[in-house]
C-alpha cells in the first residue's frame, strides 16, 4: 500500500506556543505553528498496525518514523537554494522494510548492532550462542533484531519540539542474548533542523548492549550517481582494522596519512579504491569520556547540504554502502546502486563482549545504558 493513498486517515496534532498560551488578537495573523505531527496507517505486520510518523518544523524540516524497526524512512531537508530533499534511503510501503533483502534501511540495530565474532560470547563463566546471520558472525542483533520487531510509540509536540518515544521489551534469551531488556529510542527534531536520538536500556541480567541508528545518507537527494562526492570528517585519529569476515584484529591503527585518515574532509571516492571492499570500519573518536561531542562532519557539493553528528558513543562505523547492488528501488523510483548511500552509526566497537580491551558493552542490573546521538542539517 502506498503511503500516498492514505492522506484521508491523517491525524494532524498541531501545537503552537499561541494556541498554548492565548488566543491571538483578532487584527494579529494567526502565527505558523511550531511543530506539528501527523500520523498515518503503513500496514500490518501480523496483528500489530504499523504506523508512519511524520515529525515537522515550521520550516519544514521533515522526519518520518515508523514503529517497525523504529525505522527512520525519510529526512526532509532543505539545499542551498531552500529546495527540500529526502536525504535518506528509504521505502515508500512497508513490504520494502519487511523483504529479506532490507540493507537495515534507517532501523535501529541492536542488542547489539554490528558484529560479534563467531557468533558467540562468554559472560560471567557462560557461553551464550548467537546466531551466525553473517559468515561465522553474528550482525545487528541477530536473525530478528531490533530492525524486525514492532515497537511501542508515542509522539509528543511541544513548543520547542516534536519528539516520537518508541519502547521495546526484549524478552530473556531472545536471539540468544541474557536477561528481560527494556530499550527505548526517543526521535526528537528541533527547530535547528536536528534530529536527535536518545537511548535508554536496563536489564534484570548482564548483557552485551550496542544500540545505533542505521540511516543510510545521500546527501544529493538522489541527484548525484552516488556518494563518492560527499565530503566526510571523521574525529578519528585511529580505528580498528579488521580481518576478511570484518571483525577487528584487536589492533588500534593510526588513521593518519592513509586512506582512513579523514580528519581533515576529504571526498569519499577519493581514496576509496585503496581500501579493499569499501569502508566499513570503527573509526575510534578522539575523546576519553561519553561527552556529547563532534563525531563527523558531511558535505555535499552541489546541493550544498552539510550534516554535522555529535555523539556519546566512543566510535562510529562509517559504512560507504559497498553491498548495494541496484537490486532494490529508492522511494524516489531510482535504483539503489552501490555507494548510493553511507552510514555513520555512533556506537561501541565491533566485537567487544569477546575483546577485553575495548570498551565495556556489558550492562548490568541497576544499571542504565545511555546514548545520544545529533544529525544535524545545514548549508553552505
Ligand atoms: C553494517 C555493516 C556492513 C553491512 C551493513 C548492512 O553497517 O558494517 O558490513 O552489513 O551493516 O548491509
Amino acid at each position: 500500500m502506498k503511503r500516498l493513498n492514505l492522506n484521508l486517515f491523517t491525524i494532524m496534532v498541531l501545537l503552537t506556543a499561541a494556541a498554548c498560551k492565548q488566543a491571538p488578537k483578532q487584527e494579529e495573523m494567526p502565527s505558523m505553528p511550531a511543530f506539528s505531527i501527523e500520523k498515518m496507517p503503513f500496514g500490518k505486520v501480523g496483528e500489530n498496525e504499523i504506523t508512519l510518523y511524520k515529525l515537522s518544523n515550521s520550516s519544514g524540516f521533515t522526519v518520518e518514523i515508523i514503529n517497525y524497526g523504529a525505522a527512520i524512512v525519510s529526512i526532509l531537508a532543505p539545499d542551498k537554494n531552500g529546495e527540500m530533499g529526502n536525504v535518506v534511503l528509504g521505502f515508500d510501503s512497508l513490504s520494502g522494510y519487511l523483504q529479506p533483502g532490507n540493507p537495515y534501511f534507517g532501523c535501529i540495530a541492536g542488542r547489539y548492532a554490528n558484529r560479534i565474532a563467531k557468533a558467540q560470547f562468554t559472560l560471567d563463566g557462560a557461553t551464550y550462542k548467537l546466531a551466525a546471520n553473517n559468515g561465522p558472525n553474528t550482525l545487528h542483533g541477530g536473525l530478528k533484531g531490533f530492525d524486525k520487531v514492532v515497537w511501542n510509540a508515542m509522539e509528543n509536540a511541544s513548543d520547542s519540539s516534536a519528539s516520537l518515544t518508541l519502547t521495546y521489551l526484549s524478552p530473556d534469551g531472545e536471539e540468544g542474548y541474557p536477561g528481560n531488556l527494556s530499550a527505548e529510542v526517543i526521535y526528537t527534531i528541533t527547530n535547528d533542523n536536528a534530529l536527535q536520538i536518545d537511548y535508554k536500556a536496563t536489564t534484570d541480567k548482564a548483557t552485551p548492549i550496542n544500540l545505533t541508528n542505521h540511516a543510510y545518507f545521500n546527501l544529493a537527494a538522489g541527484k548525484t550517481a552516488d556518494i563518492l562526492g560527499h565530503e566526510l570528517m571523521l574525529t578519528a585519529d585511529n580505528y580498528t582494522p579488521v580481518d576478511a569476515t570484518l571483525i577487528p584484529t584487536g589492533k588500534i591503527e593510526s588513521t593518519k596519512g592513509g586512506p582512513m585518515d579523514f580528519t581533515s574532509a576529504k571526498p569519499i571516492g577519493k581514496d576509496l579504491a585503496q581500501v579493499s571492499g569499501g569502508y566499513d570500519h570503527n573509526f575510534i573518536l578522539n575523546k576519553a569520556g561519553n561527552d556529547l561531542s563532534l563525531a563527523a562532519t558531511l558535505y555535499e557539493p552541489t546541493s550544498g547540504r552539510m550534516m554535522e553528528m555529535l555523539t556519546t558513543e566512543p566510535a562510529v562505523q562509517f559504512y560507504s554502502g559497498n553491498f548495494l547492488n541496484g537490486t532494490l528501488t529508492n522511494e524516489d523510483g531510482k535504483a539503489i546502486v552501490k555507494h548510493y548511500g553511507l552510514c555513520l552509526e555512533a556506537q561501541h566497537y565491533p566485537d567487544s563482549p569477546n575483546q577485553a580491551n575495548f570498551p565495556n558493552t556489558i550492562l548490568k542490573p541497576g544499571e542504565t545504558y545511555t546514548q545520544t546521538t545529533i544529525y544535524r542539517f545545514l548549508t553552505k
